[in-house]
């Protein structure tokens, strides 16, 4: 499936019912925090928004970025339903200049991608975030084929804790981890589920 595609079906997701994931932020998130610059962190496939919306209300300067308008749009009405400021940014992250963005950290929690999307976008993020600033990240394993509690179906789109190892390999581990945890996150994630959980610090020059 092509990007277009991929995109029509996440607009298509969130376009019924609630919140696929939930209002809530994500717990690895939720007790990561404290390793998180309080600064500008880019929320990267934000989704409905829980993530961003949640940053912004513990007082972080947040952007969030999705290529599904229709996420982005209930981003904004939970942004907006606890007065809470964010810069939403409609694009396919691959395709957008992070740069300039000069982030203290990003947060990506569950935005799955392949092969060498990941490496591309991996070396996006050690450009954009500055020295000192932190990825925080949770993602499906590869052995989440073996459970049924969301992520994607195919091996491919799916994290080896390598990749990690091979893309930041001179970054601080603050948390590197493959682990079988419990999900509650909505009607998307649910149940057991084994992930890939990362935080990682960019050394000071
Ligand atoms: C599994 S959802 C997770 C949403 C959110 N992070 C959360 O935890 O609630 C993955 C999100 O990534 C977005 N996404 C996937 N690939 C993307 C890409 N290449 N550029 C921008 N957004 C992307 C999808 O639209 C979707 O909102």
């Amino acid at each position: 499936m092509g990007t277009k595609q991929w995109k029509t079906k996440w607009d298509q997701r969130y376009a019924s019912g609630d919140f696929v994931f939930g209002r809530e932020p994500n717990q690895f998130l939720k007790n990561q925090v404290h390793q998180l610059p309080l600064g500008k962190i880019l929320c990267a496939g934000d989704g409905e928004g829980r993530n961003g919306v949640w940053l912004a209300r513990q007082g972080y300067d947040v952007i969030s970025i999705d290529y599904s308008e229709v996420g982005l749009a209930k981003a904004h009405l939970l942004a907006a339903e606890y007065d809470v400021k964010i810069r939403f940014i409609h694009a396919e992250i691959l395709e957008f200049d992070l740069m300039d963005l000069k982030l203290d950290g990003v947060v990506n929690i569950y935005l799955h991608m392949t092969g060498t999307e990941i490496i591309r976008m991996h070396e996006k993020y050690r450009n954009a975030i500055n020295p000192g600033g932190v990825l925080l990240a949770e993602v499906y394993s590869k052995e989440q084929l073996q459970y049924c509690s969301g992520g994607p179906k195919s091996i491919e789109a799916l994290y080896d804790i390598e990749y990690f190892k091979r893309d930041f390999g001179d970054w601080n581990r603050l948390y590197l981890a493959q682990e079988i945890i419990n999900l509650n996150e909505g009607n998307g994630h649910n149940g057991a589920a084994s992930v890939v959980r990362v935080v990682l610090q960019k050394p000071q020059d």
